[in-house]
This record gives C-alpha cells, sequence and structure tokens, in this order.
C-alpha cells in the first residue's frame, strides 16, 4: 500500500479509535498500535499520535512509551495523556485538578498565526475529559491555547513539530476537531489525504487477486452489511472462483431469505441459498438458556456450512466479513495490554472448513468506511443502510423456548413495525429496532370475548457502534398506529409494549 501512513499509540483511552476514524474521514489513512507496541517499520508512518489513557502519569500504573525514533524525529501530537506525559516526564509538572475539568470548555489563544489553529477561532468549543492536570509546561514549551478552567490547554515544543493538548480533538462536541486534526496532519505533518473508498477497492482487488491467485474461496453470507461487502470486493477480484453460502437458520426476518437471496443473485454473486430451517429449530428444542441457545445456534451454522463447503471441492481460502475493530489490539483499562482479538484459533477438532486459509478483505477499516467502500461498489442504499441484526437472530428475540409457531408470530411483529418505521420516514433516524415476544400471556378483550394471549415488546435504539445506546422517542402517533397493526392482525398478541430502557444498564436484545 503506498499510502502516507498515520501511527496512532494507543493508552487505552475509550476515545482511541475514535481518533483513528476521525484521521480516516480526512482521507488519511491511520493505524492504531499498543504504546508498548510500537512498529518495527516507523519509517513507513509520516505523524504519531498518543490517544489519551484512563491511567494518571503519577501513578505507578503511568504507561511509558518508547519514543526514540518518534519524539523530534516525526511529527507527534499528544493527546490528553500524552500531553500529560510529555510535561511530567520532560521537566513539567502535572497535578491533580482541583476543579472538574470534564465537558465543554471554551478556546482562548495565546499566540495568534499558530498553524496549528488555522481556520479555528478563538472561543472554539472543545471537550475535556481529565482528573490531572499541566502546572508546569516541559522543558522549551510553548503555551498557545488556554481554557477558562486550565491554563495550559495546548502548547507545542520549541524546536519539535511536537504539538500536545489536553482535551479531546476526536469528539463529536470539539466543534472544530476535524479541523484542528486537519492543520497538524495536512499543514504541519504534510501528510498526503489520499485514503478513499475507491482507492481502496482498487489496491484490495490487487491484493485479493495477488493473494488468491486461481483458487477457490467459500463465504459465508448473513444479510448483513460486512458480509455482502467482502463477497462484492471479492467477487470483483476473482469472479465465480468465489462460492458464496447463505444459510436461512429459520430465525431470519420475515421473507428474508427469499428477498435477500434474490439481491444477491441480482449482483451477479455466485451464491448458493440453504434453508435449513429445520435443522436449528430441532438443534433449539426445549432450550430456554440465552447462552444454550446461541452455542446450538452456532454448532448448527458451524455443521451447515460445513455440509456445504464439503459440496465444493478444491476450496482453499475461507473469507470473511471482519472489520478493523475487531482486529485491533487495544490496552485494557485495568493495567497491562490485553489482547482483545477475536480467535477462532481452537486446538484440534475444528471443521474442515475452519482448517482454509483465511482472506479478509475489509480487515483495516471501520464499519462507516464499509458502508462507503459498499456505495463505491454500487451496493443498494438500502441494503447498505440496514440496521444490524444478531447472528442469531429472532432466536435471542424470543424469551424462553423456541417453536415454528412463535417464529411466526414474532416474524409478524417485526415486520409490521419495521415497515411501519420504513414508511413514516423513521429508519434511518434509528440505529436498531425490533421486536421481542415475551414468555407472558396477559388478558384482553376483544369484541365480547375475554383472551390469553402473548405480549411483544418493541425496541427501538440510537447508539453509533452498540456499546452504549439509547431508546429512541419514536412519536406516540407511530406507536399507536404500530400497536392496533399488531394487536388487529396477528394473530396470538393481544399486548405491545415499547422498552424505554437505556445501555446501560439495560442490553439492546433481551437476551
Ligand atoms: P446487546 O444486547 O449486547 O447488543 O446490547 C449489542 C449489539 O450486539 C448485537 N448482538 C449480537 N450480535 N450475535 C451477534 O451477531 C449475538 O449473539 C449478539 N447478541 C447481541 C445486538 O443486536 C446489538 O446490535
Amino acid at each position: 500500500m503506498q499510502h502516507d501512513k498515520v501511527l496512532i499509540l494507543d493508552f487505552g483511552s475509550q476515545y482511541t479509535q475514535l481518533i483513528a476514524r476521525r484521521v480516516r474521514e480526512l482521507n488519511i489513512y491511520s493505524e492504531i498500535h499498543p504504546f508498548n507496541k510500537i512498529p518495527s517499520n516507523l519509517e513507513e508512518y509520516k505523524a504519531v499520535i498518543l490517544s489519551g489513557s484512563p491511567n494518571s502519569v503519577r501513578g505507578e500504573a503511568a504507561l511509558h512509551p518508547e519514543l526514540d525514533g518518534i519524539r523530534g524525529v516525526k511529527p507527534m501530537l499528544a493527546v490528553c495523556y500524552g500531553a500529560q506525559y510529555l510535561a511530567h516526564f520532560s521537566g513539567g509538572e502535572v497535578a491533580p485538578s482541583n476543579t472538574r475539568e470534564y465537558g465543554r470548555a471554551n478556546l482562548s489563544f495565546i499566540k495568534t498565526n499558530e498553524p496549528f489553529f488555522a481556520h479555528i477561532h478563538t472561543g472554539s468549543q472543545v471537550w475535556m475529559s481529565h482528573s490531572d492536570t499541566i502546572k508546569k509546561l516541559p522543558e522549551n514549551g510553548v503555551l498557545i491555547a488556554s481554557t477558562h478552567d486550565v491554563e495550559n490547554a495546548a502548547y507545542r515544543i520549541d524546536g519539535e513539530e511536537t504539538y500536545a493538548i489536553q482535551f479531546h480533538p476526536e469528539v463529536y462536541h470539539s466543534t472544530d476537531g476535524k479541523q484542528l486534526l486537519e492543520n497538524f496532519l495536512v499543514s504541519i505533518a504534510g501528510v498526503q489525504q489520499d485514503w478513499t473508498p475507491d482507492s481502496f477497492v482498487e489496491e484490495t482487488v490487487e491484493a485479493i487477486q495477488e493473494k488468491v491467485g486461481g483458487d477457490k474461496v467459500v463465504l459465508g453470507l448473513s444479510g448483513g452489511v460486512d458480509s455482502t461487502v467482502a463477497a462484492v470486493l471479492l467477487n470483483k477480484a476473482i469472479g465465480d472462483n468465489l462460492y458464496c453460502i447463505f444459510v436461512n437458520n429459520g430465525l431470519l426476518r420475515k421473507d428474508e431469505f427469499e428477498s435477500v437471496l434474490k439481491q444477491y443473485e441480482g449482483m451477479g454473486l455466485n451464491v448458493k441459498g440453504v434453508d435449513a430451517s429445520d435443522r436449528f429449530l430441532d438443534a433449539l428444542k426445549g432450550i430456554e438458556d440465552p447462552e444454550l441457545k446461541r452455542k446450538a445456534i452456532g454448532n448448527a451454522f458451524i455443521e451447515v456450512f460445513d455440509d456445504e463447503a464439503h459440496k465444493l471441492t478444491d476450496v482453499k481460502w475461507l473469507a470473511q466479513g471482519t472489520i478493523y475493530p475487531d482486529v485491533i489490539e487495544s490496552v485494557s483499562a485495568t493495567g497491562g495490554p490485553s489482547a482483545t482479538i477475536k480467535s477462532h484459533h481452537n486446538v484440534g477438532g475444528l471443521p474442515d472448513f475452519m482448517k482454509l486459509k483465511i482472506v479478509e478483505p475489509l480487515r483495516a477499516i471501520f464499519k462507516d468506511e464499509v458502508r462507503r467502500v459498499g456505495a463505491t461498489l454500487g451496493i443498494d442504499p438500502e441494503l447498505l443502510g440496514r440496521h444490524p441484526f444478531p447472528g442469531p437472530g429472532l432466536g435471542i428475540r424470543i424469551l424462553g423456548d423456541i417453536t415454528a409457531e412463535k417464529v411466526r408470530i414474532l416474524q409478524e411483529v417485526d415486520a409490521i413495525f419495521i415497515n411501519g418505521l420504513k414508511s413514516w420516514g423513521l429508519y434511518d433516524k434509528v440505529w436498531q429496532a425490533g421486536a421481542m415476544l415475551l414468555p407472558v400471556n396477559s388478558v384482553g378483550v376483544m369484541g365480547d370475548e375475554r383472551t390469553y394471549e402473548k405480549c411483544v415488546a418493541l425496541r427501538a435504539v440510537e447508539s453509533t457502534d452498540g456499546m452504549t445506546a439509547d431508546w429512541v422517542n419514536l412519536p406516540y402517533e407511530f406507536l399507536q398506529k404500530t400497536s392496533n397493526d399488531i394487536i388487529n392482525k396477528v394473530k396470538g398478541v393481544n399486548r405491545v409494549v415499547y422498552d424505554i430502557s437505556s445501555k446501560p444498564p439495560a442490553t439492546i436484545e433481551w437476551e
């Protein structure tokens, strides 16, 4: 890859991934590495950013990066912990803050005409989140901005291309954060803005062709964005040597299997649809515990996929839709670096398809970039804008045991809710939505008759990554119409409730 690269050293901040995403939004390629695993090919990185951290530079758990070959050699931006680290260990002083330093603050510039603050006006809102404060700048430090409560909010080091800021430019509430990153990376460090979805597609297609050659590749499609974009990229690179398998586990949304399969075929993918609904339902019979359900669904999937993969001959590769957040090795907030990489490396007993070589074309990109790449590839915007849907599907939205009849009821309810969101123009305002079938019967009255039927819960949340979420304030009129439609049209349901819990402390799914 011929792009200029930016190295982000992670000290365990909750915002480290956001830094990388903001940099990528500037069409600049960035990589996150733990602070104590500095890549050996340092010469390939044109600039370095030090992240924040939950640790204090004053404590025993202070994290000490090895900055040889970085500080004073490459342009470096130190954020929060990074800024405190430079101060504390290079002749300055860091102490606990006297006042609360969380949330909004406004910058006042000490020096005018600093290229670091080009196109940003004094008073610009920034986001603070720290409990230590820099009392004295490090050697050769030059103060360039303060806020009302934080005198040393931004400084640079004389004679170096080193900048340090106490606030977080990566968060949305720092209104000029992206401009500031652009000032540092483009104007000061001279990094090229050449990382675009088009260039990604072109390079990835070439890289796949080189890696895979004339070999056959198998890939499991889920109907979700990641596996679809991975498939279209691979298809562009190797055509019909890509064998896609799309399994119906019987727990998909109403009519989803047929309609998504048709869509895949329309995209020219070499795809086989396998309806294994009965096999999954059999595997789930009598299971009530959510984790056991997940296990049963996961195992059934592996069996079905393995059976299908065996029908193909000479397959050498397994393709996966793994994306960058799954790959990043991050520093744990509780101290020592911990590997959070998802792994399939069990010992022995692996199904044959898992012994294949792995190709993961989306390993380097974030979810929002996957969508941009998908758009570049001409994938239907409706498919790219789909809400996330869990792998175990409706299996974890039917509380208690699962039967074919319960799946049917929930599919009907879910379809009314989701189609309603679409026709009211609400679907794209919601991050994820769905319905849960509760293991509760309640009394109702329909006509002159008493009923004793099922209750469903509707859930719609806003979120950016599913880690935290809040319920969406859907219009009452919409809820009223949806509830009416569900109770009138879906036999077996006589009560609808709307879930108004945030995550945390609740979760998005009920199981
Ligand atoms: P929770 O319920 O943990 O969900 O707040 C966060 C996000 O993860 C999805 N989710 C799953 N996805 N397999 C998946 O592929 C699972 O077992 C699973 N459980 C939860 C959930 O839909 C939400 O987007």
